[in-house]
């Protein structure tokens, strides 16, 4: 098991490069099982959510050649149905859209048991609703979804935002005959992302990024070059990380019209931002506490709730968060408390009281986002942290320790 080794109090300064998108990464790659023929993304994550994508993709037969650490070349057409082995499955949460992509190119599917981090119950119900609209028929006694003459066009009408349901319906929808209205989709970035990539592949989906989507199921989808788009995840990191060090961090190709929720948390947190060239610069002092509550795009993202939480604890005053997304993502909380977080939780609120500053500590990462979030904590405290179960971060951000040590941490892996 790898561990950081954090030695806290430098402020970092300097510039970071921002990664391709790890949620948009990992519905397309799923979303190339549909296609027929030679794909070539680019601007991949070096992550391992994507590496465990592309071990899916060539165990139901795609020929996969990386061309670089952030390009690759995926030959599809050559694949078989089988049951994705369980340890393949709980990897991620993105093995569930398999349900779509599986029934799409089969016509069945065994329902996989998806991983993902844990934030209380994760159910796939509206997924499977959502596939059912489009003539799969659920059988629970062998926990499959099979549509026997192929999937047809319906409408789907989600009950509440989802994600990942949404990006199965696209692509469950994206080659059902007929056209496919979804009403209440989810409007993420990464939503469009993977329609405009099925788009270069032949797809003729309209409306991604909107509450409703319309979709021309077509007979067969091509390959295509497609360069995924950036995430604005991992740049909202990096730019509370700078914050909560008293530094300032500029990030190359930050997507800022997808962040405007963020920035304006940032400003009302007191932070500046400037434009350099090609780079969004964020810094700040006398940071002043604030309310905020997480919601589904384009509000403020769950995924940036544990990292802003973080820096709240150490901003004078007190702050509160809602997270009003997931039922329980406040885990990294109790980890945080080593640290001298002063915290309640009541029901999904979180009232944070801010500290000076950090004590050091020994992490345990709880999650992905909580993982970071505890990194930002051992960045500010004065001395020496460890945090160990460092894979959940390496999970969603592309060489993490090697990009802070690069803007002034005194960070190394063990
Ligand atoms: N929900 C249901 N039934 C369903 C699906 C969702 O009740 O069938 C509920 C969930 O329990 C949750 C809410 O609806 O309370 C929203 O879940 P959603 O489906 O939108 O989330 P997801 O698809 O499981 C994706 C991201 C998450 C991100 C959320 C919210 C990927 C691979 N994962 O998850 O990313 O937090 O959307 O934006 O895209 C992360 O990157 O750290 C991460 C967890």
């Amino acid at each position: 098991m790898k561990k950081y080794l954090i030695n806290g109090g430098n402020r970092l300064h300097g510039e970071i490069s921002v990664q391709g998108s790890k949620n948009s990464a990992v519905a397309i790659l799923i979303a190339c099982i549909i296609t027929d023929g030679e794909i070539l993304l680019t601007n991949l994550p070096d992550i391992s959510d994507v590496t465990n994508c592309l071990k899916i993709l060539t165990y139901y037969g795609c020929d996969v050649q990386y061309q670089d650490k952030n390009t690759v070349r995926i030959k599809t057409g050559y694949q078989e149905n089988r049951p994705l082995p369980e340890e393949l499955a709980k990897t991620m949460r993105a093995s569930s859209y398999l349900l779509g992509a599986l029934l799409s190119r089969f016509g069945s599917c065994r329902l996989p048991e998806s991983g993902g981090c844990n934030f209380g119950k994760r159910p796939i119900d509206f997924h499977i609703n959502a596939l059912k609209a489009l003539g799969a028929y659920e059988n629970t006694e062998n926990d499959t979804l099979t549509a026997h003459n192929g999937l047809t066009a319906g409408n789907i009408f989600f009950p509440a935002k989802t994600v990942g349901g949404t990006v199965n319906a696209i692509i469950a929808a994206a080659k059902a005959r007929g056209t496919t209205v979804i009403h209440n989709a989810a409007r993420e970035p990464h939503i469009k992302d993977l329609a405009s990539f099925l788009n270069s592949c032949g797809a003729e989906i309209f409306g991604a990024g909107s509450d409703t989507v319309i979709i021309n199921g077509k007979r067969k989808l091509h390959g295509c070059k497609y360069k995924i788009d950036y995430d604005m995840i991992e740049a909202g990191t990096y730019m509370l990380a700078a914050l909560a060090s008293n530094g300032k961090i500029c990030c190359k190709n930050t997507p800022v019209s997808e962040m405007q929720s963020f920035f304006s948390v940032l400003k009302k947190l007191g932070a500046v931002i400037t434009a350099k060239n090609n780079s969004i610069c964020v810094s700040g002092k006398n940071l002043r506490p604030i309310e905020t509550v997480t919601a589904p795009y384009p509000g403020f993202p769950t995924d940036l709730q544990p990292q802003l939480c973080t820096l709240l604890g150490i901003v004078k005053g007190n702050s509160t968060v809602k997270e009003t997304i997931f039922e329980n993502r406040f885990l990294y909380a109790k980890e945080l408390l080593k640290a001298g977080f002063v915290y309640d939780i009541d029901g999904r609120l979180m009232r944070i009281t801010g500290i000076q500053r950090y004590r050091s500590a020994e992490f345990t990462a709880t999650d992905l986002r909580g993982g970071a979030a505890l990194a930002i904590a051992a960045l500010n405290a004065d001395g020496k942290s460890s945090l160990k179960n460092v894979e959940y971060i390496e999970r969603g951000y592309s060489q993490f320790a090697k990009k802070l040590a690069s803007v002034g941490a005194d960070i190394r892996e063990e």
